[in-house]
């Protein structure tokens, strides 16, 4: 059940791949929502995903774009604005990869190309986004951006390598600009740091599947679903909250605030007492 919370908005979502992804479920309910969208993603991604299937389905236009290449960005937020009639209400940056995580390099052996392309990419790729938007004044007054971040910015998870510091960046360029597009343009910057979640991007990150099984033990409400983080994403791209700017915004079932659950404490302490 929708409850009109975009009526009439205008939307960006970069990131769909799959069923699974969270753009996904963020760009069907958006719709639900009364928005209308524009989608992005790389040509190689709408060549091997399914991103052309869910413009079908939402009756929206896809702009293929790599999200490093300013001029790309350009276009994605030109022919939105063309298309869609007028500023951008929202955004969505919900990209991310890291060469080092693919190839298997660990953290004390890196490719320092690798880890350039896994902070452009992932980080930095938010700033080219935004920096783009404001010079072209394609966002509304009262506009709302978003990206999804994890909490592996502030605390070290195994094996989430270089993307833990793509993650801080992501979350720091978000204070920053959020400062700057706060003051000019009324515009509004937040990251959702989310739970682990059964996608793409997730599955490539070492021992996910325990990681995914840990989290929701260690989470009081369990692991937060993407349907559920595009939830979140809904109300933060809503009017309900114009003055919530420049924060880091958990939705992980209450993990990042929890020391030890009895879940944990029967798994890894009674069974081996
Ligand atoms: N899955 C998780 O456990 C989890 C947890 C917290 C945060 N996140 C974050 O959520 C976001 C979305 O990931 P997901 O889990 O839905 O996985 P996903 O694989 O479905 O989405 C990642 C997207 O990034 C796109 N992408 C990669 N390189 C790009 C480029 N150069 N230009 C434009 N797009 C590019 C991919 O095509 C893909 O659509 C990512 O930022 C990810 O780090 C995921």
């Amino acid at each position: 059940m929708g409850y009109n919370l975009l009526k009439g908005k205008r939307g960006v979502i970069f990131g769909a791949l799959n069923e699974q992804s969270i753009a996904w479920k963020v760009a069907v309910k958006a719709v639900e929502e009364g928005a209308t969208i524009t989608l992005s993603n790389t040509a190689m991604a709408m060549r091997m995903g399914q991103t052309g299937e869910l413009a079908k389905q939402l009756n929206c236009e896809v702009i293929a774009a790599d999200a490093t290449v300013v001029e790309d960005l350009e276009q994605v937020f030109v022919k939105s604005q063309e298309v869609l009639g007028g500023k951008i209400d929202f955004v969505l940056h919900s990209i991310g990869m890291s060469p080092n995580v693919r190839k298997g390099r660990e953290y004390d052996d890196l490719d320092y190309n690798f880890y350039a392309k896994t902070l452009d990419i992932s980080a930095v790729s938010f700033h080219k986004m935004m920096q783009v938007a404001k010079k072209l004044d394609a966002i509304a007054e009262g506009g709302s951006i978003l990206a999804l971040t994890h909490i592996a910015a502030q605390r070290i998870f195994a094996g989430y390598n270089d993307m833990a510091d793509a993650k801080s960046t992501l979350e720091s360029i978000a204070r920053g600009f959020g400062y700057v597009y706060g003051r000019d343009k009324n515009v509004r910057v937040n990251t959702i740091s989310q739970s682990p979640t059964p996608t793409t991007a997730g599955s490539g990150i070492g021992g996910m599947q325990s990681f995914l099984s840990f989290a929701d033990k260690m989470s009081p409400l369990g692991n937060a679903n993407a349907d559920e983080c595009a939830d979140y994403c809904i109300v933060m791209f809503s009017d309900l909250t114009r003055k919530v700017t420049m924060q880091n915004l958990f939705h992980d079932g209450g993990f990042s605030t929890t020391g030890l659950t009895s879940a944990i404490v029967d798994e890894f302490i009674n069974k081996n007492a």
